[in-house]
C-alpha cells in the first residue's frame, strides 16, 4: 500500500473494474433502456467523484443524487453527464440548480415559483423532473392532485417538464402486489400530466429490485443503487451476476494478552474466558464497522476469521486472534472484502448488526481514504492531505 503509507491504516478498496461488470450486467438485463446510476450519499459510500467519473467514462447516460450539494460536487470534479436530484431542492437553492446544470425533481409549488424565477432571471428554460408518489409516502405529488400541479408546471413558462418519476416501497418482495399497483398508478399519472400539456420523456421507476423482477416498471429508463455496487437488494430477488466493488480494509495497531476475566471495551460486554490475544484494529463505527455487530461479527486475517470482542468503539475494534497463527502488528485486516477463500460482504455485516447493506455501505465515514484500483491504476482520494 505505498500510496497510503502517510495516512492511518484503514482505507476502502474501490474495485472499478467490478463497478464496469456490474453496469454491464444491468444493461444485459434491461436491453437498450437508458441507465441513471445513482451516486447519492458518496455514491452509497464508495466515493461519488470517482465512482461518477468512471461510470461516465463507462458511458452511464445519467447519474442521481439526493441534494443539489451532491450534484454541485460532482460538477466541480468535472462530471458532465446529465444530473437529476432526486430529492427536489429547496426554494433557496434554485439559482444553484441553474448555475450547475443540474435538473431537479419538482413536486411543491414554491419550488415552481422559485425556479421559474431564477430561470426567467438568466434568461434559461429549466429542466425538471416531476416526482410522483404512488405509494412510498415519503416525496412527491399524490396522484389525485397531479392535474393540478401538472397545470401549474404547464404556466410556468420558464420551466421544460423533461421527465417524470416515482420511487418502490416493496419491489424486493416479488410477490407483493403493491409494486404492480405503484406501476399502474404512476402510469396513470403520466397519462393526467400529459393532458395538461406536459411532454415528459423520461418516465422511470425502477429501483434494484424493480431492474431484477419487475420488467413492466422498466419504462424509459432505470435508476439502480445497490445491484451497481454488487449486492442484491434482498435474498427474494432473481440474481444477477454482479459483485461487491468496496473492500473495507485496516491493520492491527495493538497486540496483547489478556488472562482469563480480563474485560474489554466500553460496558465491559466482553470478559475473556481464556487466555486470549487481542488485536486492536484501527477502525470503528465511523469507520463503517457497526457497533451492533460488536461480539456478534468477525473479521478476516491471514485468512482466518477473527470474533469481534467487546463493543465496537468510534475509532478501534478489538477482535480475538489466539486462533489467527502468527498474528501481528501491522498485519492487513479484511473488514469488507475476501480472504481465504471467505467472503464478508456488507449485507453479513447488516445482518450481524440488524439493518441493511444500503446502510452499512453509507457508513463508512469521510475520514476513510477510497482508494481507485483499476487493473494496476490506482488513485487515492482522501479528505486529509498527505502530510
Ligand atoms: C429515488 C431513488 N431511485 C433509485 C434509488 C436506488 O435504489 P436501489 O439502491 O434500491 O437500487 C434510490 C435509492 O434509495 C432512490 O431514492
Amino acid at each position: 500500500m505505498p500510496l497510503l503509507d502517510p495516512y492511518r491504516p484503514t482505507w476502502a478498496e474501490i474495485d472499478l473494474l467490478a463497478l464496469s461488470a456490474n453496469l454491464r450486467a444491468i444493461r444485459a438485463r434491461v436491453g437498450t433502456r437508458p441507465i441513471l446510476a445513482v451516486v447519492k450519499a458518496n455514491a452509497y459510500g464508495h466515493g461519488a467523484t470517482g465512482v461518477a467519473r468512471a461510470l461516465e467514462k463507462d458511458g452511464v447516460e445519467s447519474l442521481g443524487v439526493a441534494l443539489p450539494e451532491e450534484g454541485i460536487e460532482l460538477r466541480r470534479a468535472g462530471v458532465s453527464a446529465p444530473i437529476l436530484v432526486l430529492g427536489g431542492f429547496t426554494p433557496e437553492q434554485a439559482d444553484a440548480i441553474l448555475q450547475h446544470g443540474l435538473v431537479p425533481a419538482i413536486f411543491r409549488p414554491d419550488q415552481v415559483a422559485a425556479l421559474s424565477r431564477a430561470a426567467s432571471t438568466r434568461g434559461v428554460e429549466a429542466p425538471v423532473h416531476l416526482k410522483v408518489d404512488t405509494g412510498m409516502g415519503r416525496l412527491g405529488v399524490p396522484p389525485g392532485d397531479v392535474p393540478e400541479f401538472a397545470s401549474v408546471l404547464s404556466g410556468a413558462r420558464s420551466i421544460r417538464v423533461t421527465g417524470a418519476f416515482s420511487h418502490h416501497a416493496v419491489a424486493d418482495d416479488p410477490a407483493d402486489a403493491f409494486t404492480r399497483r405503484q406501476i399502474d398508478v404512476f402510469r396513470e399519472c403520466v397519462e393526467a400530466a400529459r393532458q395538461r400539456g406536459l411532454r415528459p420523456e423520461e418516465i422511470h421507476l425502477a429501483n434494484s429490485a424493480a431492474i431484477l423482477d419487475h420488467p413492466p416498471a422498466w419504462l424509459s429508463l432505470v435508476r439502480p443503487g445497490l445491484i451497481l455496487y454488487g449486492y442484491p437488494p434482498s435474498t427474494n430477488v432473481t440474481p444477477l451476476e454482479v459483485s461487491p466493488v468496496l473492500s473495507l480494509k485496516t491493520r492491527i495497531i495493538y497486540l496483547k494478552e489478556v488472562a482469563p476475566g480480563t474485560s474489554l471495551g466500553y460496558g465491559r460486554t466482553f470478559v475473556a474466558a481464556r487466555p486470549t490475544r487481542v488485536a486492536s484494529l484501527a477502525l470503528g463505527y465511523d469507520d463503517g464497522l457497526p457497533r451492533l455487530a460488536s461480539n456478534r461479527g468477525h473479521v478476516l486475517l491471514r485468512g482466518r476469521p477473527a470474533p469481534i470482542v467487546g463493543r465496537i468503539s468510534m475509532d478501534l475494534t478489538t477482535v480475538d486472534v489466539t486462533d489467527v497463527p502468527g498474528a501481528a502488528l501491522g498485519d492487513e485486516v479484511i473488514v469488507i472484502g475476501v480472504s481465504g477463500g471467505e467472503r464478508i460482504g456488507a449485507d453479513r455485516i447488516a445482518a450481524w448488526a440488524d439493518t441493511t447493506p444500503w446502510e452499512v455501505l453509507c457508513g463508512i465515514g469521510s475520514r476513510v481514504p477510497r482508494l481507485f484500483v483499476r487493473g494496476e491504476a490506482r488513485d487515492v482520494v482522501s479528505r486529509f492531505s498527505v502530510p
